[in-house]
């Protein structure tokens, strides 16, 4: 059965869904998204998400396709027109279309488009048996913190990752982990601490990443935000990564050496379901 997708005020069946080929998304990726995921018919985090996304949109001097009030609305709507009750639902806003040109077009009214995705998102395989990832250099460009649509430096990272029979892959800058493929990076150390790198411009300030650190320090957990490297990951009594869409992941190897025991360790298991309760306790 086709989805139902929101383009530029219309609800349409994905096969009819059409966005210009002068669309600035498409030729330059002149484009910023958001992901926020759905738990028992909820939205997690939605606030978080759509301050990042006011944020991307200022940082790139981008019009607001429109209030929140009118995008929760329509993240709701399609919530209720696919039925879903676990997953994602993934937005983006474009500049919009206008004759190809480097310099932003004054005239360009801005693409909007969001569609769900179904996925199991608690019931995890993988967060039960944790991932394996490589190591790779960060090849990205300079304003991670912004939140566009240019992932084709995390794609091919991530298919490297796949063809080395791995699960996903931790950018290296200057000899430190920045974040993994679409997703913040994390150690906890031998004496128990939880380390992730410091905000900036070298990585997404991700939404799960804030509540995942508040869970950590309401539960006294100790937690460091400095930058770390492989090495440091390497000998870590564990390692996990947070996203909308995996959550709280363990990682049991990195570069084929196993992280602590080589199983999902008791920090990234419990800030897992503290994450979750807590998430759906304030998610509406
Ligand atoms: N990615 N870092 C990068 C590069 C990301 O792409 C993401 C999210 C994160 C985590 O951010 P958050 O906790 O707000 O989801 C960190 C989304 C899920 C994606 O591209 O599908």
């Amino acid at each position: 059965m086709s989805r139902i997708v929101y383009v530029n005020g219309e609800y349409v069946p994905e096969e009819a869904a059409k966005i210009s080929v002068f669309d600035r998304g498409f030729l330059f990726a002149d484009a910023i998204y958001e992901v926020t995921s759905v738990l028992d018919g909820k939205l997690l985090d939605f606030e978080g998400h759509m301050r990042r996304l006011h944020r991307s949109l200022g940082e790139l001097e981008m019009a607001e396709p429109c209030d929140d009030a009118t995008l929760e609305a329509i993240h709701r709507e399609l919530m209720t027109r696919n039925a879903l009750r676990e997953g994602l639902i993934y937005l983006q806003v474009t500049r919009g279309a206008a004759d190809r040109d480097f310099l932003y077009p004054a005239e360009a009214v801005p693409s909007l488009v969001l569609f769900t995705q179904a996925k199991s998102l608690r019931t995890s395989p993988a967060a039960q048996a944790g991932v394996r990832i490589i190591s790779a250099p960060d090849i990205r460009w300079g304003r991670r913190d912004i939140k566009t649509v240019q992932l084709l430096a995390s794609a091919m990272a991530k298919m490297e990752a796949k063809k080395a029979g791995k699960d996903d892959v931790w950018m290296t800058e200057d000899g430190f982990v920045t974040e993994g493929s679409s997703n913040n990076a994390y150690i906890v150390t031998q004496d128990g601490t939880i380390v992730t790198r410091d905000l900036s411009n070298a990585i997404l300030h991700g939404i799960t990443r804030a509540a995942v650190l508040r869970c950590a320090r309401e539960a006294q957990m100790k937690v460091e935000e400095r930058p770390f490297t492989i090495e440091e990951a390497r000998g870590a009594a564990e390692a996990f990564f947070t996203s909308a869409s995996s959550f709280v992941m363990p990682v049991i190897e990195i570069d084929g050496t196993p992280v602590g025991s080589g199983a999902p360790g008791p920090v990234a298991r419990r800030l897992r379901e503290i994450y979750i309760n807590t998430a759906l306790e304030s998610g509406s």
